[in-house]
């Protein structure tokens, strides 16, 4: 799905490159960068099953560090070396990061669970994988986070802030992403979506669904995620990057159901029914992004507060269209889920 015409090549310019350049520039010119080793964090996850082959065709020697705990098709992929690690069990990290120069990291939790907390995963974790790469001579850290990433937000978004700062004062190169919700084959949001939109007659929807977000194309993440990864002058940057438009949640269900050919009616709910409903599509095996509690998760880390959107000015991505890039995965597979990867796991 990705059209060449429109990337951006990252091999001349820099992070002040306007927009009308940007969007002129010959796509990435595989020549320019020289081959990283790069160890990958929550290789099981979402965007790392989008991230580890264009790393590994653009010529990286990739190392995928997962926990080993399910089946996985991808871990087949030629060219790509599997290595069992859990960022909560520091004596795991040593051999994951031994001999790397990047390590882009991917593994994160997005709620606590009686195993583990937030804290522990996302805090404690991240501490242990810097300290296993500062011992074993790791160059670069690219942590991804999440927009809204604060220490005044609820627990999930404090836990993103305490490990950026982790990051930020560990002494390591580093780069910062935050991401908006990310979409593309396999993910944890237009997936659990079309599935409900396939197996109900309504879609439940919690209140009015009028707050914005912003979307963005896995593989517009791929390509910034990429660059971290291949150029110097990204260092130490903070980047907050977005899909091109802000669009309510309720609009975004719609275009969803109009281009999957599964326009259901709206069936708003009251909170106090939440919780029974919540119930009864878990028991169906159904995603629920749709709970109070995520809600309010994807409200908080919703839109750019900035006209600026790096993916663009730093990055030299124009950014897809969320209906374009929909249509292209609707087209190439038939369902997200069916994508290179995993099904969601909302
Ligand atoms: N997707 C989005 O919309 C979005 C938006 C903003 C930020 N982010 C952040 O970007 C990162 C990647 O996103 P994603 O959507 O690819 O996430 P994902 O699909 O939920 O994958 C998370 C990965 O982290 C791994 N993990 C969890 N706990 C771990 C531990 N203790 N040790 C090692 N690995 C562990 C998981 O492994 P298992 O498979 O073993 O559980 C999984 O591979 C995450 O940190 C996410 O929070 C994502």
């Amino acid at each position: 799905m990705a059209r060449g015409s429109e990337r951006a090549g990252h091999g001349a310019g820099g992070a002040a490159a306007g927009v009308a350049e940007c969007e002129q520039l010959d796509p990435i010119d595989a020549a320019v960068a020289p081959s990283r080793r790069v160890l990958v964090t929550g290789a099981s996850g979402f965007i790392a099953g989008h991230l580890l082959p264009r790393l590994a065709s653009r010529g990286h020697r990739v190392r995928a560090m997962w926990r080993g705990r399910e089946s996985l098709e991808r871990t087949r992929t030629p060219g790509i070396d599997w290595i069992e690690g859990d960022v909560t069990r520091p004596e795991t990290l040593a051999a994951a990061t031994f001999e790397i120069d990047v390590i882009v990291h991917l593994a994160g939790s997005r709620a606590s669970t009686p195993q583990a907390s937030l804290e522990h995963v996302n805090v404690m974790g991240t501490r242990n994988l810097l300290a296993a790469g500062l011992d074993g001579g790791v160059q670069r850290i690219v942590y991804v986070s999440t927009l809204g990433a604060s220490p005044s937000a609820g627990t999930y978004f404090r836990s993103r802030f305490e490990a950026e700062n982790q990051v930020i004062s560990s002494g390591m190169e580093h780069v910062i992403l935050r991401l908006a919700v990310v979409y593309g084959p396999a993910d944890h949001f237009v997936t659990p979506i079309l599935e409900i939109l396939r197996r109900l007659p309504v879609f439940p929807m919690l209140g009015d669904g009028a707050f914005r977000l912003q979307p963005v194309a896995v593989e517009d993440i791929v390509d910034a995620l990429t660059q971290t990864v291949e150029r110097p002058d990204v260092e130490g940057g903070l980047y907050e990057l977005a899909g091109p438009e802000r669009i309510s949640f309720a609009n975004i269900v719609r275009t969803i159901g109009e281009v999957a050919g599964l326009r259901r009616p709206v069936l708003r709910l009251p909170d106090r029914i939440a919780s029974p409903v919540t119930r009864v599509a878990r028991g169906a095996g159904l995603g629920t992004p749709f709970t109070r509690e995520q809600l309010d998760v994807l409200r908080w880390g919703s839109v750019l507060h900035s006209s600026d959107n790096p993916l663009r000015s730093v990055f030299r991505v124009k950014p897809l269209p969320f209906r374009d890039a929909l249509e292209d995965y609707l087209a190439g597979s038939g369902n997200p889920g069916d994508g290179p990867v995993r099904g969601a796991s909302a």
